[in-house]
């Protein structure tokens, strides 16, 4: 296209109303470009000629898959940018929309400020704080040149055997609808009078959102990832189906299809759910993604009759497309599927109306490019600051003190001789969990951050003396002028099904620090998890006060902020915390548990209220 064709066609006007930049665009795409952009792969087969010769719509990384491994930002700006600029140089020069996991910040980067998984953010019951960890997270992603986050995950976990139980806020549909506030900061405030349904993304410093993964993936049976929810369609409209009418009307822009079925059908391929409810009832006006692979597991064996899939998906109402690797069979295979009029022509318009609507709306034509005075944020003062913020929100006092009349919370900052130990005392990738730098995350210093133990250092004065050994030795913990111990340990880091577990105990090692400890010095647990673990009666006996501070992420002076007394406890369970893991299975248990733990919405605070 000449510059002069350029300077008067309406869909490159950054004046002309976005219906009308999209009409003209769609009028002016062959069957080709369309599908193309129906089209997202993965960055690790992403070429600059596979992008400007099929006109793929977006490339993603896999959670940590980047340039390099601890690439900075600006390393990931210039990958995402070198992609860029083949999209633009595709006959319409239709700008791609690069995608990521950034689920508790901008997660894959080294150096990035990791904020609280979702389960933290529920204790907290503080709406305002996500929008602000929404806006910062934004800020950070689009400083490494990336317009797209597969967030927030607005599942309701009604089980916490399942792995991705740290990523939903919660098992109450009002705690998971009230922080979806995540999305107006992630995307930006939509306006008074935003079309109901219709995608926002304010400016340069928002990215495109990602509502996931619709609907019902947390009321699986048992936890199982990817299983089956067994609901009548009002149960799962009013549990599951709710917080995503909280993020349409924040402006969310696009919604993510689950894996998981819906009494025995996969949701990827039901097109109540994806069109007549989703598209028709709710209004939603933003394109419908599917997950990785989630064609492939439309017929058996996986991805085998994979025209069979795509016709299921695309028919449904999926629009685009998470292939993410075999790219060519599937242009071919839709190609195929649209001129043999299986597929219809407008099936595919409402599909590429829907995605270039987005990236109108994300101001991706106007500004395909990083904004690279945006480098500055990354892991930057303030950002961490907030974090800090929800770790001291999220934490959640569940017991304090062998004698309700002598509290053992808060600890002396002065103490002669405190023994720290546990094995996520002092291990940045254990409390910060899983999706961080890799899918499944690490133990050990994998990024920038501040430990439990270095907070500790920090909060205490130089005339305490801190000891620290993860597995006491017997001779220490023998020492009568021992102040008091702080035992962390927890769960050790993982990822969707890897984090399926039906027995919910604390791993023995921890256990074992524990009995050893609490045996001879007044201890506090601080129990880094990604959900409710079963607590042993003696176990709750023998300890002095006990602390749910879930994943915290890099800021876990948010932690010594109260146990030391700076802040009060504010946290309020957002899982019912289980006393057996049998109970889960109780009928009346997966609705009201009558005989928990604690209940949900439990915390106990300094204050006597
Ligand atoms: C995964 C997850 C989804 C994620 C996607 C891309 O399988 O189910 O939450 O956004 O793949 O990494």
């Amino acid at each position: 296209m000449s510059g002069l064709e350029e300077m008067v066609c309406v869909y490159m006007n950054p004046n002309s109303p976005i219906e009308a930049r999209v009409k003209d665009l769609l009028s002016r795409m062959s069957l080709k470009e369309k599908i193309g952009q129906m089209t997202q792969i993965e960055r690790s087969i992403a070429t600059p000629s596979a992008i400007k010769d099929f006109g793929i719509g977006s490339v993603f990384s896999g959670p940590g898959n980047g340039p390099f491994e601890s690439a900075l930002s600006s390393d990931w700006a210039d990958m995402v940018d070198g992609f860029q600029k083949s999209a633009l140089e595709s006959r319409l020069r239709i700008p791609l929309i690069y995608g990521i996991d950034a689920v508790h910040g901008n997660n894959s980067i080294y150096g990035a400020t990791i904020f609280h998984h979702n389960v933290g953010l529920g204790a907290t019951r503080d709406a305002d704080l996500a929008q602000r960890i929404g806006a910062a997270t934004a800020l950070e992603v689009k400083a490494s040149g990336i317009h797209y986050t597969f967030a927030p995950c607005v599942a309701v976990c009604r089980d916490p055997r399942w792995g991705r139980c740290y990523e939903s806020f919660g098992e109450g549909t009002d705690i998971v609808r009230k922080m979806s506030s995540i999305v107006s900061g992630l995307q930006g405030q939509c306006p008074e009078g935003h079309q109901h349904g219709y995608p926002f993304v304010a400016g340069r410093s928002n990215v495109i959102a990602c509502a996931k993964h619709f609907v019902g993936d947390g009321g699986t049976e048992k936890g199982i990832s990817e299983g089956n929810t067994v609901l009548s369609y009002d149960d799962l409209e009013r549990i599951h189906m709710a917080p995503y009418l909280d993020c349409i009307s924040q402006g969310v822009s696009t919604i993510m299809a689950t894996y998981s079925c819906w009494n025995g059908r996969r949701v990827h391929s039901i097109h109540f759910l994806l069109t007549e409810i989703l598209k028709e009832k709710l209004g939603f006006k933003g394109f419908v993604i599917s997950d990785w692979e989630g064609l492939d597991q439309l017929c058996e064996p996986y991805g085998s009759d994979y025209s069979y899939c795509i016709l299921t998906g695309i028919s449904a109402g999926i629009d685009m497309v998470m292939v993410p690797l075999r790219y060519e069979l599937f242009v071919e295979e839709l190609t195929s599927l649209v001129e043999s009029g299986e597929v219809s022509m407008t099936r595919i318009d409402d599909a590429v109306e829907r995605i270039l609507r987005v990236k109108f709306a994300a101001g991706l034509f106007e500004f395909p490019l990083t904004d690279r005075s945006l480098l500055d944020l990354v892991g930057c003062k303030k950002h961490r600051d907030i974090a800090r913020e929800a770790v001291r929100k999220s934490l959640v006092l569940l017991k304090n003190g062998k004698d309700q009349s002598k509290p053992f919370l808060p600890l002396n900052r002065k103490a002669k001789r405190i023994l720290v130990a546990g094995i996520h005392a002092d291990d940045l990738g254990c409390q910060c969990g899983g999706w961080t730098i890799t899918k499944y995350g690490s133990s050990g210093r994998i990024t920038i951050g501040t430990t439990l133990l270095d907070a500790i250092k920090e909060a205490t004065g130089d005339e305490t003396e801190i000891i620290y050994e993860q597995n006491p030795s017997k001779e220490t913990v023998e020492r009568d002028d021992i102040s008091f111990a702080i035992v962390a340990i927890g769960e050790a880091p993982y990822a969707e099904s890897r984090g399926d577990n039906s027995e919910l105990v604390i791993p023995s090692n921890g256990l074992d620090t524990i009995s050893t400890v609490a045996h001879k010095i007044p201890t506090l647990v601080i129990l880094i998890s990604g959900r409710p673990l079963v607590l042993e009666p003696w176990l709750l006996e023998k300890i002095d006060a006990l602390v749910a501070a879930w994943l915290p992420g890099t800021e876990a002076q948010g932690i010594t902020d109260v146990i030391f007394g700076d802040y009060d406890f504010k946290g309020q369970l957002p899982m019912t915390w289980l006393r057996r893991v049998e109970d889960l299975d109780q009928p009346t248990n997966r609705v009201k548990p009558h005989d928990p733990l604690f209940p949900l919405g439990f915390g106990l605070t300094y204050t006597k209220d």
